[in-house]
Formats: C-alpha cells, sequence, structure tokens
C-alpha cells in the first residue's frame, strides 16, 4: 500500500536531534528529485512560538544546504504545536492537524517513546499512520520485543521505519555495489581468504552536551549496538536477491542471527574505557566524569570494544572487530577487512610489508585496496602499493534518505524488528558482564589513541 505521507510530524521538535539532522536532512530530500511536497508540524513539551518554531526551520534547511522555493513556503508555513506526547489527548489533537496521511517520527529518548506510544494504543490510529523510530530502539532486549509487540497493535510492520542513519550513509550503500556488482571480491569473501574484519568509528568529538542521553546509553549502545552491528552485518550477509526490503532484511537478519561475542565469552571478547582530562586539536577537555550532566557515579563507557564471531559456513573463525569511541586523537571511521597470507611465496621473493587489505572509508567515501606488489629497484624485493578510489556520494546526506524511505513508504533501509532484536541479544551479555562489573572500566586521556592495553588488539 503506498503512504503518500501528507503530513510529517516531528515529535521532540524543540530537540538537538531535529535541529542538527532532521530538519537539514528534509531540506535536502525536499528540493531534491526524490522529495514531495509534504506539511511539517513540530511538536514538543516546552512552548514554541510558531515564529520561532518557522526560524529554526528556515536556519536548519540552510545549514544543510536547501534554498530551494519549495523549502521556503514549507518553512513559512510550518506549524508548532506544544503537547506532552504521552498522554492520548494530546496525541489525539496533535494528529486531528495532520493533512492526509500522517507520519509521526520519534525524535524522543527511548523511554518517552515508549510511553508515547501506549498512548497511542489508546486512541484511534489514523489510516496508514508511519511511525519512525530513532535509535536506540528500546533499552534492552526485553523492552525491544515489548516495544515491537506494541508498536505492530498499531500498525503493520511495512508502516513502521526503525531508523539508523548508518545505513543511509554513501559507503554502506556503496557495499552492496562493491561485493555484489563485481566479480572479483565474492569469491574471496569468507574465512577461506579473510582473516579479520574491524569496523572502527573512532572521534574526536566528546560529549557535545548530550550528557542526558548518552551518560545512560554509553559507547557499546550509542554506536555498537545501534549502528556498527549494522554495518557488520551489510559486511556479512549472503547476497541477497534484489535490494528490495523484505530480501536485504532477511540476509542482514540471518548474519545477525549467527553472531555472537567471541567464544561466548563476554569478559574476554569485550573491553570498554573512558576519557580523563585531555587535549583535542588544541581543545582542553575535562574529564567524562567532570562534564556537564553526567552523574559522577556512573560507569559509562566512551569507548567500546567488541570481538565478534559469525557462526555460518563462510565466517567460522573470523573475528569481526566493531569498536567506537569519542575523544580520540584521530578520527579513524573505516571497515577494514584483512585478507590471509598466501598459501606459498614463491622462495626468493623476499620482504613482507603484511597481509593485503581493502580499506573502506566511512567518513571520507573512500576505498582502498593495499596490495603486495614487486617492489622498485630490486625486482625480486616486495613492497607495498596502495589503489584508492571515491566512492560517489549520493544526493542526500543519511537523514535525507533514512527520510526518503519514511516519506516514500520504502522500507529499504529501515531496520527490521528481528534485526533490532538481534543486535540487543548481541551485545545483551557484554552489557550485564559490565553492569556487574566483570570487566573494569579502563580510562584513556582525551586527544590519545585509547587505553595504552589496547595497542595490543583483542584479537592477538
Ligand atoms: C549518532 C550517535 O547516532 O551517530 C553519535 O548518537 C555519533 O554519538 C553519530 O556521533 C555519528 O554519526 P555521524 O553521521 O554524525 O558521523
Amino acid at each position: 500500500m503506498s503512504h503518500g505521507i501528507g503530513t510529517l510530524i516531528i515529535l521532540g521538535a524543540g530537540g538537538d536531534l531535529t535541529a542538527r539532522l532532521l530538519l537539514p536532512g528534509l531540506g535536502q530530500w525536499l528540493q531534491s528529485s526524490r522529495g514531495h511536497n509534504v506539511e511539517l508540524l513540530g511538536v514538543g513539551y516546552d512552548p514554541m512560538t510558531d515564529a520561532d518554531w518557522r526560524a529554526r526551520v528556515t536556519a536548519a534547511f540552510a545549514a544543510g544546504g536547501a534554498s530551494a522555493a519549495v523549502c521556503t513556503k514549507l518553512a513559512a508555513r510550518t506549524r508548532y504545536l506544544q503537547a506532552d506526547v504521552t498522554l492520548p489527548d494530546d496525541l489525539e489533537r496533535v494528529l486531528g492537524e495532520a493533512e492526509g496521511t500522517p507520519a509521526l517520527y520519534f525524535a524522543l529518548p527511548p523511554k518517552v517513546t515508549i510511553a508515547a506510544c501506549a498512548a497511542l494504543g489508546k486512541i484511534e490510529i489514523p489510516e496508514g499512520l508511519v511511525l519512525a523510530l530513532e535509535k536506540p530502539f528500546g533499552t534492552d532486549l526485553r523492552s525491544a520485543k515489548t516495544l515491537n509487540r506494541q508498536l505492530l497493535k498499531l500498525v503493520p510492520e511495512s508502516q513502521i521505519h526503525r531508523v539508523d542513519h548508518f545505513l543511509g550513509k554513501s559507503t554502506v550503500l556503496n557495499i552492496l555495489g562493491l561485493r555484489f556488482a563485481n566479480r572479483i571480491f565474492e569469491p574471496i569473501w569468507r574465512a577461506d581468504h579473510i582473516e579479520s574484519v574491524e569496523i572502527v568509528f573512532d572521534e574526536t568529538l566528546a560529549l557535545e552536551g548530550r550528557a542526558g542521553y548518552y551518560d545512560k546509553a554509553g559507547a557499546l549502545v550509542d554506536m555498537i549496538q545501534s549502528h556498527l552491528l549494522l554495518v557488520m552485518a551489510v559486511v556479512a550477509m549472503e547476497p541477497p536477491s534484489s535490494v528490495e526490503a523484505d530480501d536485504l532484511r532477511g540476509a542482514m537478519t540471518q548474519a545477525l542471527r549467527g553472531a555472537r561475542v567471541w567464544k561466548g565469552d563476554a569478559v574476554t571478547g569485550a573491553r570498554r574505557a573512558r576519557y580523563r582530562a585531555g587535549t583535542i586539536d588544541g581543545r582542553t577537555l575535562p574529564a567524562y566524569a567532570d562534564e556537564k550532566g553526567v552523574d559522577p557515579k556512573s560507569e559509562t563507557e566512551t569507548l567500546a570494544e567488541v570481538m565478534i564471531a559469525i557462526d555460518n559456513w563462510r565466517w567460522a573463525g573470523v573475528p569481526f572487530v566493531l569498536r567506537s569511541g569519542k575523544a580520540l586523537a584521530t578520527r579513524r571511521q573505516e571497515i577494514v577487512i584483512t585478507f590471509r597470507p598466501v598459501p606459498h611465496r614463491p622462495d626468493g621473493l623476499t620482504g613482507d610489508p603484511g597481509p593485503a587489505r581493502l580499506r573502506i572509508s566511512l567518513s571520507p567515501d573512500t576505498i582502498s585496496l593495499d596490495l603486495n606488489i614487486n617492489g622498485e629497484g630490486d625486482p625480486f624485493s616486495i613492497g607495498r602499493v596502495s589503489f584508492d578510489a571515491d566512492f560517489a556520494g549520493g544526493d542526500l546526506g543519511p537523514y535525507g534518505e533514512v527520510l526518503n524511505g519514511i516519506l516514500t513508504d520504502d522500507s529499504t533501509l529501515s531496520v527490521g524488528a528481528e534485526e533490532v532484536e538481534e543486535c540487543w541479544r548481541i551485545v545483551g551479555s557484554v552489557l550485564s558482564a559490565w553492569r556487574r562489573d566483570a570487566v573494569p572500566i579502563q580510562t584513556y586521556a582525551a586527544g590519545s589513541a585509547g587505553p595504552s592495553a589496547w595497542k595490543r588488539p583483542l584479537w592477538k
């Protein structure tokens, strides 16, 4: 069924996510060839005048690079409604203001989203209503399952979009082309030829005023559970027969189903750390525990690493190492595929520059293939060469892509119910080991490469 969304309603309109990511993405989508006319309603707990809301929308559209007349028109007529979305009456009033089929975008903390969905269960749901939910989806496996059941009572799965903007990143989408539109990678894309896969998302950014959310989530949930496991699923899945939502989600879910923490041991298969005071690019940062809004007693990690095994024929024995952290020295955001050594190197070829590697950078969008070839000078001495290319970026940023799916009835880039539950299952044992303090939390200076003990890879 085509939903033909008439009104996008953003719950949590006054928040940081709306201003920084959603509205700029909406502006990009509106002025792209894929955009179409839509009304916009902002909804928030705090009062805001229509004029202030419109000024916010205009500024956010401009920040996303949108200048088309269609954006100006929408910004001039959008309205803001003050409401407590955990109250059925308020939600009914909000939905009553929508023109055409509404899409509700929950840009809210998980607990408020859960309460708002319970309130939705008490009112009449408009025909075709689309629900879009930001991560983290629930707070653990149990709550994710409950939320999935609750949502399915409201609308069918095809009208539920669980948002992971990493699936809208052009590099992640480019993995599909790289793997399945070339003959040369797929035959060696398996344990026989691949030694390890790293998926790293290190940021130089720190908390950026998000303590209220981050201090409850931490790096494991904020990044590994919500994003990197899904990137892993794209890297590890079997070739789908199409990129239609069902085929793609099915292939990703199957890969996730086989995944678990290495050796089933959350104590040796994962580690965590948080930053101390330090300096990044001349900026002095306080220790995480001293950041505004952080509970100094919380043991929230700002750097997390988990080693995953995927129990199937293709990947048995290959470590997938997922890591993400904040306030690190270098912004390193890439997928590194390390190939196994050759079975026999002819005697007389000297030099060993290390294994062949494929690096897929998530930002900027580039790819490098590091190969061993005959070096300069003595041709029998092996050297290294790197083939580098830029990936083509899409016309929309990640949030523009995600919104395109929500507003055009296309679930390809949305996360399925089972995928999200699998992601919680995979990190579940790690979360509980950390909660019972079975893995000590280490520290690193902000602006460093992480704890010095982490120089030794988890899989060695
Ligand atoms: C968000 C996380 O989902 O992704 C942030 O909550 C993180 O902590 C961000 O910084 C990274 O994504 P991007 O696209 O901004 O690089």
